[in-house]
């Protein structure tokens, strides 16, 4: 779960052609800056789920996350999520439109575990959750299920305090084998599905759900009572 320590990002990672403009040369420093930025609220928010988890840990002997990925959207990504949303490609504008620059998956043991830590991270002050959507109790129409949370973390540097957004999924280890296989499915071989296809997600989707529930059940029967 160790964020790996990668130094910082260099101008050069931002690939410039060589006749740049003064323009695209500044915006170019800017995103070295964007992702650095971002770099610290991401790990900000994946220590604060460590040590929920730690904490959990030790109260109920049981770790409610299974496994943490994350990472920065690149470059090229935000790019085209601007120009998507019809705007333009400038350094404010990634911080007035872009809320998943930062972006962790938290992958959970059971179903439950997700939403205690939603409990226990919406509670913390210094975190606060300025969207969220439920795509477990309202899957998606492809049968996309995982709770999904925007939240502004407070990051200090040398200019002061910046609270910045970062999105944080939170999933179980079910609904995420049935999200990457899907992905899979979908964007290596690069096609839509046909309606059949897309209804026997859905029904992988619906079967993945009662997989978790009855795996809660069964849990349930042997653990002690939270109180969160
Ligand atoms: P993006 O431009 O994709 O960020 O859309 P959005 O900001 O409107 O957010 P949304 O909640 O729709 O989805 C954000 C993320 O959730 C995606 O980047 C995926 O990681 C995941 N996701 C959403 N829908 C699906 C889906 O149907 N299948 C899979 N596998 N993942 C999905
Ligand atoms: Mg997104």
């Amino acid at each position: 779960m160790m964020i790996e320590k990668s130094g910082s990002i260099q101008l050069k990672e931002i690939s410039l052609p060589e006749d740049a403009s003064p323009e695209l040369r500044e915006l170019a420093q800017g995103m070295v800056r964007v992702k650095h930025l971002y770099r610290s609220a991401l790990k900000v928010a994946v220590t604060q789920m460590e040590i929920l988890d730690e904490e959990f840990a030790s109260l109920y002997d049981h770790t409610p996350i299974h496994h943490i990925e994350y990472r920065i959207k690149t470059v090229d990504s935000i790019v085209d999520k601007l120009k998507r949303r019809g705007h333009e490609v400038t350094i404010d504008n990634i911080f007035a439109h872009i809320q998943d620059v930062a972006g962790i998956r938290v992958i959970c043991n059971y179903l439950d575990d997700i939403y205690y830590l939603r409990s226990l991270l919406t509670r913390n002050e210094s975190f606060k959750v300025i969207r969220e959507v439920d795509y477990i109790k309202e899957p998606k129409d492809s049968g996309y299920r995982s709770l999904h949370l925007i939240v502004e973390v407070p990051i200090v540097i040398s200019e002061g305090t910046l609270h910045l957004p970062v999105e944080i999924q939170l999933r179980t280890i079910a609904m995420d084998m049935w999200a990457s296989l899907e992905h899979e499915l979908r964007y290596k071989s690069n096609r839509d599905f046909n309606e059949t296809e897309a209804a026997r997600l859905r029904l992988c989707s619906e079967a993945v759900y009662e997989v978790d529930r009855e795996m809660q059940n069964i849990y349930q029967g042997h653990a002690p009572e939270y109180h969160v």
